[in-house]
């Protein structure tokens, strides 16, 4: 996820675009960087936040009246200023901003450097920019033919604005699955990822559509598709408040993030999950392939929420690949003398790849022999830097500090990481390894599914936001999702919440069992549901308040629950991530009746970089 803004109009287009960046700067904040065009084309790029850039920039030559600017969330190639966008062309005519994931760009670097083409980043947006220019010097044609040609060859998703010398009043975009608006002024254009650089400049704007094709001038507007036909673009009326959609018109990041969980659980098995070839790709596993397949032991260390999602893991692998795992908190592994080595595995589980406890353990695993394996949200990350591989989440950047988005997104990274390896050791069926495969593909419907039922949780939280402590029960896979939603109503509500296994309950959280504590029950359809209902008998016996977690189609559960949330049914392996959608809107609802700023819970921080 990146930031685009481009400017073309009466306006100097600096402080447009500069004021655009900052606004979008919850879309990334690797890098930022913006192309002039007035005397010649003039590039400043910088590694950091858009302020970083901004200082950089004192006294230098801003005059300009068309440009482009990009705040960058690193995909492909670490966050520097060599990889920050924009990207200039090799005839050093065009420069091009891009946001999105240009799947087949090793194919196309493949044959451009057969071409003689040099690269002065790792990025997939050069790889495009050069191949554009190819086209277009090669075959005499305009920019717009080249554009076309190209993007009919591009596998993946993009919205790219161009700016070229050749043509000094004139912007190019275009946009396939990421989001691109126009936004109409007098005598001026405005182009951006969402309407808040625009909003206080105009508020007709024209959302662009996949395969679309936008040629933008200061009074022209010309819209295509990539057929070369010519589209009415269709000019709606924004009557949004700037500081609402700077949470793309959600109250909170973290509601935005809960919500943008089908597409962040798509993404990030987009290019990975191949269906059709029954098959998982993933580069970084691939490269370990011979380690990872053979680990005598397979450690996953973590912190908070993603240590949670590696104790799903841990089922999941012991399931799927026979081996045996342990889950660390990375803060305990580090500092007790750990007994790791050559053979062992460790899959160092973080959101932001920052975090000082599971850095350090993980350099201490490293030192005595132990193959380190990243499953990480930020690209470029410490623990990214020091770890041997490993896969990224590809969830965007997650602001709200209670994370969501990013535990389902290292869920789904995990599973396709055990299906690969349980596939090439040979210890998961084919029966059962397709029918996964099929199942993990539908989870972001099924994700959606869930979330429609927004409105019915925001009445339950309503109802139980004065009760003082909850409980949270699962068991197998649910157990870990009880532990992640306790821990989640504990960050956003202030409510004492402890998560624990169904059955252990039984050991002395029961005494705490009275007609004011609510108990919620992860209690999906799996081999131990009878088990499960029997233990909601338990609590009901002592007058508890039973709120329960239950596939569609139970007919069981909600003759005995206080309450119930529905989820889809789906495999017990891939249960969490539906899972726990409820039990964040609980949280996230349960905070918002209590009047609390649920983006930023006092005591916590987004990422904890001190042990
Ligand atoms: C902090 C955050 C949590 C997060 C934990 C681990 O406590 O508030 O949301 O789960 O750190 O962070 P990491 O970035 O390593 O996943």
């Amino acid at each position: 996820m990146c930031g685009i803004v481009a400017y073309v109009g009466h306006r100097q287009a600096y402080p447009v675009i500069l004021k655009g960046l900052k606004r979008l700067e919850y879309r990334g904040y690797d890098s930022a960087g913006i192309a002039l065009l007035s005397d010649g084309l003039k590039l400043f790029k910088k590694k950091g936040k858009v302020a970083g850039l901004e200082d950089s920039l004192v006294g230098e030559n801003v005059q300009g009246h068309i440009g482009i600017g990009h705040t960058r969330w690193a995909t492909h190639g670490e966050p520097s200023d060599r990889n920050a966008h924009p990207h200039r062309s090799a005839s050093g005519k065009l420069a091009m901003i891009h946001n999105g994931i240009i799947e087949n760009y090793g194919q196309l670097k493949q044959e451009l450097l057969n071409k003689g083409y040099s690269f002065t980043s790792d990025t997939d947006t050069e790889v495009l920019l050069h191949f554009i220019d190819d086209i277009r010097e090669n075959n005499k044609c305009s920019l717009e033919e080249a554009i076309r040609i190209a993007l009919k060859r591009v596998v993946g998703a993009y919205v790219i604005v161009i700016v070229d010398t050749e043509s000094p009043d004139t912007l190019i975009a275009a946009r396939k699955g990421s989001p691109l608006v126009i936004g109409i002024g007098k005598g001026e254009h405005f182009l951006a990822s969402d309407a808040s650089p625009i909003i206080e400049y105009t508020k007709e704007v024209v959302y662009v559509n996949d395969y679309e094709l936008a040629i933008i001038r200061p009074d022209e507007l010309i819209l295509k598709n990539l057929g070369n036909e010519t589209l009415t673009p269709f000019v709606q009326k924004l009557d949004l408040e700037l500081a609402a959609i700077e949470k793309g018109g959600y109250e909170h990041f973290m509601l935005k993030e809960i919500f943008e969980q089908p597409h962040t659980i798509y993404d990030c098995l987009r290019g990975r999950l191949e269906l059709s070839e029954s098959k998982i790709i993933m580069s970084g596993v691939e490269q370990h392939l011979e380690q990872l397949k053979n680990a005598k032991r397979i450690i996953m260390v973590a912190c908070g929420t993603s240590w949670h999602a590696g104790l799903v893991a841990e089922y999941i692998f012991e399931e799927l690949c026979r081996v045996p795992v342990e889950v660390e908190y990375a803060s305990e592994f580090r500092y007790r003398n750990p007994i790791v080595g050559p053979g062992d595995v460790i899959i160092a589980i973080s959101q932001s790849g920052e975090t000082a406890d599971t850095l350090v353990a993980i350099e201490k695993a490293k030192e005595q022999g132990a193959l380190i394996f990243g499953v990480l949200n930020v690209v470029g990350s410490s623990i990214a830097r020091i770890s041997h591989g490993g896969a990224y989440t590809h969830a965007g950047p997650e602001i709200g500090v209670a994370s969501t988005k990013a535990f389902t997104a290292q869920l789904a990274v995990l599973t396709m990481i055990a299906l690969k390896l349980g596939r090439e050791k040979g210890t998961i069926d084919n029966d059962r390894y397709q029918r996964l495969l099929t199942e993990l593909s539908l989870i972001p419907e099924k994700v959606q599914t869930v979330l429609e039922q927004a409105e019915n949780i925001n009445s339950l939280a309503r109802k139980y936001a004065q009760a003082t402590d909850f409980l949270f029960l699962g068991r197998g896979y649910n157990f870990p999702v009880a532990l992640e939603g306790a821990l989640k109503l504990k960050e956003i509500s202030y409510i004492h919440a402890e998560g624990y296994p169904a059955a252990e309950m039984k050991h002395g959280p029961i005494a705490l069992v009275d007609d004011t504590l609510p108990v919620v029950f992860v209690a999906t359809k799996d081999p131990y549901h009878e088990k499960i209902v029997s233990n909601i008998q338990e609590i009901k016996a002592r007058k508890g308040k039973v709120i329960a977690v239950i596939s569609e189609g139970d007919e069981t559960i909600p003759q005995m629950a206080d309450d119930v949330m529905y989820v889809p049914a789906c495999d017990e392996i891939l249960a969490p991530m539906l899972n726990v959608i409820p039990l964040q809107l609980l949280s996230y609802y349960t905070g918002v009746h209590k009047g609390l700023d649920v983006d930023k819970p006092r005591n916590l921080a987004k990422s904890v970089t001190v042990e």
